[in-house]
């Protein structure tokens, strides 16, 4: 038996950086740690972090700062602590982390985690601080224990990776150069893991990739339209979903499967980035606005209850007053139930980072303000639109008061209603009687629409 130790995963970035805190904590479970809430409290700390925007890597810095005064203590106190620096600065900054902060133990890309054990014992044995930010032969997914289940028991909502890595080199992007190139999980795979964590209590999966909608791994068809259609063959799996996709790889059989798959959720994240031409060419999108308006029409007329969430950027370098209009006209054109924008941050390393025109800091926040106040009306006015409907909610767990429960709407706004906790797990037609900014307020139906 391993001796007890704890481990204390702390994650930044996207649903991936979730997941593979998730695989990590897998990994190390066999050598005996079990999850601790507080970094004081554990034997390994992991720093899971994300170089996507702004100062990545000052805010690592910084943490550490906070996680080596944690270490310092326990030392003292004869309880050390290994502390590893995790995800897509680690890939970025490697040796760089252990020239400025030398009381990290290991460093890990997100490509090597699956040799967790062994960078362990390493660093356990004093041998000095561990790097590891290979892209290696293996996939990582095919050494990794068949602990997802235990992972999930209990969560209703499960996220699954199928893809990794992006071979789309968009200017302004780091992840092609943190993530590496696009990989997919062979179709049995995904399928076997899925099944665990259907039988571990989980009603909904997301399918996670930087390119999600690029899968073309082995069985399947090789296509996501091919492997979704296999998971909605799961029993017991009710809910499925996808992000995040691009638009160059929506193709019609995948448009066909919002149509036919009655388990794909009717809301999807595509992201667009400008509506502009100009600034889609400059930042190596690969589509134009008329494309992306054309792939909306095409899966409204497949799924009219489809909702649309978007990423916008805006301030990429080039991009005039003009460029922004056509942005906003895009957003008005189809009409968002939910979005993600943000100021464009110029990254090292990528094509727009050293591109002449940068846009002023004051122009980018006003620009951003004009845009989020765009996006903040039509998400008001789309939650607006539920109130009267009768809409299937996946009770995921008690709600803000007493005998309240929540859950998550087809197109994935909490819910909060009245009801027994018994429903906990179930999908129950509730009637939408009030909408708020990011939340509905339901009322649960014995019937089967609201009154
Ligand atoms: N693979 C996805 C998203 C990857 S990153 C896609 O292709 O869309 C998530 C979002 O972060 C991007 O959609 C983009 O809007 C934003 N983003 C990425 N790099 C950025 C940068 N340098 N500055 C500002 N936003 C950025
Ligand atoms: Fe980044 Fe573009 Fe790849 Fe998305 S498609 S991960 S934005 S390079
Ligand atoms: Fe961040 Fe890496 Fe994800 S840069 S957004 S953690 S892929």
């Amino acid at each position: 038996m391993p001796t007890p130790k704890r481990l204390h995963v702390i994650t930044w970035g996207c649903q991936m950086n979730a997941y593979d805190s998730a695989r990590m904590a897998d990994v190390l479970a066999p050598l005996g740690y079990a999850p601790a809430t507080a970094p004081e409290d554990a034997d390994m700390v992991i720093l899971n972090t994300c170089h996507i925007r702004d100062r990545a890597t000052e805010k690592v810095f910084s943490e550490l700062g906070r996680l080596r005064v944690i270490k310092a203590a326990r030392a003292e106190a004869g309880r050390p602590t290994i502390l590893a620096v995790a995800g897509c600065v680690a890939q970025a900054e490697g040796a760089e982390i252990l020239a400025r902060a030398p009381y990290v133990d290991i460093v890990l890309g997100p490509q090597t985690y699956h040799r967790l054990p062994e960078m362990v014992a390493q660093a356990s044995r004093a041998a000095g601080a561990v790097i590891n930010t290979d892209f290696p032969a293996e996939s990582k997914f095919d050494h990794l224990p068949d602990a997802a289940a235990a992972q999930t028991a209990g969560g209703l909502t499960a996220f699954l990776t199928i893809q990794e890595g992006c071979n789309k080199f968009c200017s302004f992007c780091v992840v092609p150069y943190t993530r590496g190139a696009e990989a997919s999980r062979p179709a049995a795979s995904i399928l076997a893991e899925a099944r665990r964590m259907v039988a571990g209590g989980a009603r909904e999966i997301t399918l996670l990739g930087q390119n999600v909608n690029a899968w073309h791994g082995e069985g399947a068809g090789g296509t996501l339209a091919g492997l979704l259609t296999a998971l909605a063959g799961i029993p017991g799996l009710i809910r499925l979903r996808y992000t995040t996709s691009h638009p160059r790889d929506m193709d019609a059989a995948l448009i066909a499967a919002h149509a036919s798959l009655p388990q794909l959720m009717p809301y999807l994240h595509l992201p667009v980035q400008s509506g502009s031409d100009r600034m889609l060419a400059a930042m190596n999108r690969r589509h134009t606005a008329a494309e992306y308006l054309d792939i909306v029409g095409r899966l409204r007329a497949a799924r009219p209850d489809l909702a649309m969430s978007s990423d916008f950027i805006v301030g990429h370098p080039g991009e005039t007053e003009a460029d922004f209009e056509a942005t906003l006209q895009l957003i008005r054109e189809v009409r968002f139930a939910q979005a993600y924008s943000f100021k464009y941050s110029q990254r090292p390393g990528t094509p727009a980072a050293g591109a002449p025109f940068q846009v002023a800091e004051a122009e980018k926040d006003r620009r951003l303000q004009a845009l989020q106040d765009l996006l903040r009306s039509q998400q008001a006015a789309f939650n607006a639109s539920c109130v009267g409907l009768t809409v299937p909610v996946l009770v995921t767990g008690p709600g803000r008061h007493p005998g309240q429960i929540a859950g998550r709407a087809p197109w994935l706004q909490p819910v909060h209603l009245t009801a027994p906790a018994a429903l906990i797990g179930q999908e129950i037609p509730v009637c939408i009687v009030a909408a708020h900014t990011n939340s509905l307020s339901g009322e649960f139906l014995k019937e089967k629409a609201c009154a």
